[in-house]
């Protein structure tokens, strides 16, 4: 039975990506390390905890000790790397600790994936390393071979890390994958991203603040359509290759946020239209063409689907997001919003 660490498992995607390999490779063992920022959270895996082939370690992935000791105890066969700074705004913000996590932070996994014998690697990765689309030119799409071309801090340290992670394949023969993903939605998503902060603030009746004029495109993939792609390439993902993840289910922001507003029954008169994000990326859109052809992979959920199944979460699961909302993240929505 095989072993795997998924770094960032206390975080949106990567809890996922934790009850998906219990369910889906029962036997296997999987050690989630996490450092647990602000977007890591140990409730989201007390489930997994009751099972004995999961284990928890908390650490920081830029701390090389730390990171060895751990490839010391456990002989891994693969290692999936979640880990990262993840929101845009808080990059605009504050893009040092981004180059950190996500830069550095992925050197340590994969100079650690050397030393202990050249170790499976995948990286996780978003479409945002290609930069935006135009809105008027429905036609184009991202391919793996699109170039990187960036916009964000949290943007350019990801595509950093992915350039890291080619030269080492390059260089020293590592064992590597890269997924592009799109935007992702579904159960446990941080209330700071658009579609979980749309749904909570709708259900305290409170403005939902939509970036410029709301005409921005994402092409929205549910959660676990994504952790079926990484799977899927840990297993059969030709080394060296980058796979680009995503459903051709493109929506502009005003369009899902609306969607949100009816599924819970409340007005549209909550939307505020706020000031716009600096150098905000208009479209994205992925072409699945590569990963559909050599793997096989398909996305199950369509939208309507999706977003009713992400509803009826955050509905049933008050506790979870009320309890971040009260916390810290008062003062970050202050900060980020106040006087927009
Ligand atoms: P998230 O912010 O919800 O979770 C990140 C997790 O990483 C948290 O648990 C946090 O505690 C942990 N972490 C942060 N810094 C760390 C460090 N130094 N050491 C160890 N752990 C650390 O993020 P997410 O939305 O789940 O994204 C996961 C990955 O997927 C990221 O690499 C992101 O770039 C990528 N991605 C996200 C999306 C999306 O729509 N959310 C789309 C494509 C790709
Ligand atoms: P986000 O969830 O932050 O993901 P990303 O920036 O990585 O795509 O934002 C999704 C879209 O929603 C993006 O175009 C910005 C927009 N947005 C708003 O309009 N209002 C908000 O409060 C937030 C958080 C995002």
């Amino acid at each position: 039975m095989k072993t795997y660490l998924v770094t960032g498992g206390a975080g949106f995607i990567g809890s996922n990506f934790v009850y998906y390999m219990l369910k889906e490779h029962p036997g296997a063992r999987i050690i989630c390390l996490d450092k647990l920022t602000y977007a890591g959270n140990l409730e989201t895996l007390e489930e997994a905890m009751k099972n004995p082939d999961f284990r928890f370690v908390k650490g920081d992935i830029t701390d090389r000790k730390v990171v060895y000791s751990l490839f010391e105890e456990e002989t891994f066969d693969a290692v999936i790397n979640f880990a990262a700074e993840s929101h845009v705004d808080r990059s605009i913000d504050e893009p040092e600790i981004f180059l950190k996590t996500n830069i550095l932070g992925t050197q340590v996994l994969l100079d650690a994936c050397r030393k202990y014998g050249n170790i499976r690697f995948h990286q996780v990765s978003t479409d945002e390393v290609y930069g935006d689309l135009p809105l008027d030119r429905p036609d184009l799409f991202f391919t793996e071979s699109t170039p990187i071309h960036t916009s964000s801090p949290y943007s350019a340290s990801k595509a950093s890390a992915d350039l890291l992670v080619m030269a080492y394949h390059r260089t020293y023969g590592s064992a590597v994958t890269i997924s592009r993903c799109s935007n992702n939605y579904g159960p446990y998503h941080f209330p700071e991203k658009l579609i979980p902060l749309m749904i909570t603030n709708a259900l305290f009746d409170k403005a939902l603040p939509v970036y410029g004029d709301g005409a921005n495109v994402r092409d929205w993939l549910y959660v676990e359509d994504h952790c079926k792609a990484i799977d899927m390439i840990v297993e059969n993902g030709k080394i060296g290759e980058v796979y680009n993840i995503g459903g051709h289910n493109e929506k502009t922001n005003l369009e899902v946020v609306k969607t949100v507003l009816r599924k819970l029954a409340k007005p549209e008169s909550l939307i505020q239209f706020v000031k716009d994000r600096p150098g905000h990326d208009r479209r994205y859109a992925i072409d699945p063409t590569k990963i559909k052809n050599e793997l096989g992979w398909f996305p199950e959920t369509d939208f309507e689907t999706g977003i009713e199944k992400t509803v009826k979460w955050y509905l049933e699961n008050r506790e979870w997001w009320e309890k971040i909302k009260s916390g810290e993240y008062t003062a970050y929505y202050e900060k980020m919003y106040k006087n927009r």
